[in-house]
């Protein structure tokens, strides 16, 4: 038997029931709630001291008794409210993880947001200044603290528009009735809804139309459960195994603002290199190193762009970080395709994965020497079973952790002598284990499930030829599939006399316990805080860890890395990819309300889908399709499964049709997303947008699933059902441009239905009063596309005038001395460009296009008149050097 997630999750041992009552128990509604007492309120901030006001109920562990209040008014827009235990001894999530935002506490009157609190029962509520509206209020249930568990929930308005709360494949605008949301990371094979995925951000969005839009995060590392009901009033419950209450409320108020804001709490999101915005290719089951080559050489005869080529752990020898298999991916051969690669401007990526096979090599000895791995309490290095059998992990809160990774990657990642990769995927990171809870026996598991899948030999190798490699590069003999190597074989932070594998309070974990099929809870990390507290942090240490290896190998490059797990704050490291996916219709549908929670919301904008899908078979209408749709995700990667047939992009004509044209816009368009990826870099400003976003008073917006901004100016409307040609798309009261024809319509807040959308096309609009740089034309890498000159696009609004923005630079470097920011502006035929042009560039302005413009009396010879596209070019060669203004009507 192969190893296989299904196999581990069936045999998972049934939950073990924990909720034995213990005298003196009591149900959550016999808790007493906590009084407020010695209230001291200076103005900005504000503390008190809480203490419990009856007897305990010691629902679910025992009630803490004395707390302290903590409220901070940290910025006109941003409320603080703390509540921990007096003694400081329960686990809060640490500074060295996620740095707390500074404050310069306002003054009340300075702030958009009131704190107002009841002593007895204590209860607290949020109310916006502007409106006198409550936006949080627990005064309906008594906060419950307890050892292992947290409950604080909050009254909200009958049917609210909430989102948020991930990582989800449920529906973007949160069901509100008997929903439940877990937090807790989890190896989620085929990303089911209603589930816990991969990654963890307690943040939601509140939008309440016209009286505005808010944010609540909730910075707690533990499982939780969040629910969200309308029994006995509509309310929002926090349910947490541990950790403090510790809440960020942002006031908007409108939706774009509360990303901004959630952007200074969590931190903003890092600058990705321009080439990673190329296109991506990658599979789990390339056989070998000539494989991978052909794949290369193959996209480049089918005439697609391919910027980035990936390899999975089929590079590894017998699935161990940090080794090559020599027969099929040997240090030579692999060296001269990534020397290829890059002498055709491309790139190369592998993945790493957190669990070292527990063998001897060096990957595992020098983790061992330096003592990183964790433990049990035995003081034996911690094993479970991963890819390459029996494993241990790194504990990355070890002090000499950094040490390990870094060496590693230093020597196997090496320019000079190993694999010189330009990126990295991490994976597998929540952290997964295929051996169920108790995995008492490692070996055994490992023995029983076998040697791990490699792709079977399913051609010779003779007669191979690679296009475009030299001879000396083509396979020769064959390879024979191997079998697995099996290798021979603190202090506690946070509060005592936990059970940290069984809590009495259950968390829905779709894998059950919450040590099963991860790391045991009850391991201790080095400084003594716990799995159980931590978990949820593995993805997010495993980032951080990997960004400094990265950029101890390359100080000067921007690290691209696209992790599996994450928790708040990761996009200030990493991007991610939505991990295994299926090539099915609901998948390809789910991913947008994907892209969107972690660009617009949780602030990780570097986010995309395996195109096509990655469990299963994908067929050539989704393929087409989700070619088309994935080049409007910032990431853009077609990955597959080791068991579904290949799916890269030529294997069927009409797939590649599609993906060249994908490819062709979406480069054109690069530099327009790129300059919205800067913009959120330094601002937190979403490069993607839900349709609320821009339209905040429109009601008809709020649920739409389907449908969103690309950048702020273009209006994305795939085509979503299976093998359909049309699609009902929602047009605000605005005025959009199709992109394709340039057709001026006007929208007027109702369905549209498109007709005739063929599996090479998806509809795409201009919204009016944007202007969008376009590359000239595309190129086949994005160091070509940087060479080429650019068009503008006017799109005139309702008053003819229209803006938007450039920014360039040289793409790669993490300083950037030279820069170049430029606006543009129009109204009613001036056009002017201005800012700083600091970045020095070759490409210039070749046309300024006003869309949807009426043929003027007199068309000068400066001008072009389009009239099957309703277009007035000027055709003008503008150096993007200095300031420039026209009058286009004169
Ligand atoms: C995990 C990843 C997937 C990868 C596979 C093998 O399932 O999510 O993308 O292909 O592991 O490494």
């Amino acid at each position: 038997m192969i190893f296989s997630r299904h196999f581990a999750f069936l045999a998972c041992a049934a939950r073990a029931s924990s909720n034995v009552l213990r005298p003196r128990q009591l149900s959550l509604e016999q808790c007493p709630g906590y009084a407020a007492s010695n209230v001291v309120d200076k103005g900005g901030v504000l503390t008190a001291e809480l203490t419990l006001a009856g007897p305990s109920c010691n629902t679910y562990g025992d009630d803490l008794t004395d707390l302290k209040l903590e409220v901070e008014l940290q910025t006109e827009t941003r409320l603080h409210v703390k509540i921990y235990d007096a003694a400081s001894n329960v686990y809060q999530v640490p500074e060295t993880v996620f740095p707390r935002p500074s404050s310069a506490a306002c003054s009340p009157a300075d702030s958009a947001l009131q704190f107002s609190f009841t002593e007895k029962p204590f209860s607290f509520s949020v109310i916006r200044k502007s409106t006198n509206e409550t936006l949080f209020d627990t005064s309906d249930t008594p906060i419950v603290f307890e050892s292992q568990y947290l409950r604080l929930r909050t009254k909200l308005p009958e049917s609210p528009h909430l989102y948020g709360l991930g990582e989800h494949t449920d529906y973007f605008q949160l069901n509100t009735t008997n929903y439940t949301r877990t937090l807790w990371s989890r190896d989620a094979y085929g990303t089911p809804n209603g589930t816990n995925l991969y990654g963890n951000h307690p943040v939601y969005f509140d939008h309440r139309g016209a009286s505005g839009t808010h944010g609540v995060f909730l910075l707690n590392s533990n499982g939780m459960d969040i629910k969200i009901n309308d029994t006995k009033g509509q309310y929002l419950e926090y349910n947490t195994l541990g950790g403090v209450i510790d809440l960020y409320f942002l006031a908007g108020p409108n939706p774009k603002e509360v990303s901004m804001q959630y952007s200074e709490v969590v931190g903003r999101p890092v600058m990705m290199p321009y080439w990673g915005f190329g296109y991506h290719q990658c599979r789990y089951g390339y056989r070998d190193v000539y494989e991978v080559a052909e794949v290369v050489a193959n996209y480049s005869l089918a005439g697609i762009p391919l910027e980035t080529m990936w390899t999975d752990i089929d590079y590894m020898q017998l699935r161990k970080v940090f080794t090559l298999d020599p027969d099929r991916y040997p240090l030579e051969k692999v060296r001269e395709l990534v020397t290829y690669l890059h002498d055709h401007q491309q790139h190369y990526i592998v993945m790493v994965d957190p669990a070292v096979a527990y063998q001897d090599y060096p990957g595992f000895n020098n983790g061992a020497d330096l003592d990183i791995f964790l433990k049990t309490d035995n003081g034996s290095i911690y094993k479970g079973v991963v890819w390459p059998g029996v494993a241990s992990f790194p504990d990355w809160f070890h002090p000499d952790v950094q040490t390990y990774w870094n060496n590693e990657f230093l020597s196997f990642f090496s320019a000079e002598t190993g694999v010189d990769i330009d990126a990295l995927w991490i994976d597998m990171n929540e952290a997964s284990n295929f051996c169920p809870y108790p995995c008492s026996d490692p070996e055994g598991f490992a023995a029983e499930a076998g040697d791990p899948p490699m792709p079977p030999p399913v051609r010779s190798n003779s007669g191979r030829v690679i296009a475009g490699f030299p001879a000396d590069f083509q396979p020769s003999g064959s390879i024979s599939r191997r079998l697995i190597n099996r290798g021979s074989d603190g202090n506690m932070l946070g509060l005592p006399d936990r059970n940290l594998i069984d809590p009495p309070y259950s968390i829905k974990n779709a894998a059950g316990s919450i040590s099963n099929l991860t790391l045991a809870t009850n391991l201790v990390n080095y400084g003594g805080t716990t799995q159980y507290d931590t978990h949820n942090l593995y993805g997010s240490l495993m980032s951080s860890a990997s960004r400094e290896a990265m950029l101890t190998r390359r100080p000067e490059r921007r690290p691209m890395i696209i992790t599996r797990s994450t928790f708040a704050g990761a996009g200030t490291k990493v991007g991610h990819w939505l991990g295994d996916n299926l090539s099915d219709w609901d998948h390809y549908r789910y991913l947008i309300a994907e892209i969107l929670e972690f660009a617009a919301i949780f602030q990780i904008p570097m986010v995309g889908a395996d195109t096509c899908g990655f469990g299963g078979n994908t067929t050539t209408t989704l393929c087409s399709r989700w070619a088309m749709l994935g080049a409007f995700s910032p990431f853009y990667r077609n990955h597959d499964g080791d068991t579904s047939i290949a799916q890269e992009y030529y294997r069927w004509p009409e797939v590649a049709e599609a993906a060249k044209i994908a490819i062709d816009v979406r480069y054109r368009l690069l530099d327009y997303i790129y300059t919205a990826f800067y913009r959120q870099s330094t601002s937190g400003d979403p490069l993607l947008n839900p349709l609320f976003f821009m339209y905040p008073e429109d009601a008809n917006t709020f649920p739409i699933q389907y449908q969103y901004f690309y950048g702020d100016s273009i209006l994305i409307s795939p085509v979503t059902e299976e093998n359909a040609t049309s699609v009902d798309i929602y047009l605000p009261n605005d005025i959009f441009y199709d992109f394709w024809t340039g057709e001026r319509v006007q929208g007027n807040g109702s369905w549209v239905t498109l007709d005739d959308v063929p599996f090479t096309s998806i509809p795409l609009h201009v919204k009016g009063g944007s202007i969008i740089p376009l590359r000239a034309s595309s190129a086949n890498t994005t160091t070509e596309l940087r060479k080429k000159d650019f068009v503008l696009w006017i799109a005139p609004n309702a008053t003819d005038q229209a803006a938007g923005e450039l920014y360039l630079d040289e793409g790669d470097a993490i300083e950037q001395p030279h820069t170049s920011y430029i606006t543009f502006t129009y109204d009613k035929g001036f056009f002017k460009m201005q800012g700083s042009y600091g970045y020095n560039t070759t490409s210039v302005i070749s046309g300024v296009v006003v869309l949807g413009a009426s043929k003027p009396a007199d068309v000068k010879s400066t001008m072009l008149y389009d009239a099957s596209r309703g277009s007035l070019t000027l055709k003008a060669i503008v150096p993007l050097s200095e300031d420039f203004t026209t009058d286009m009507r004169s």
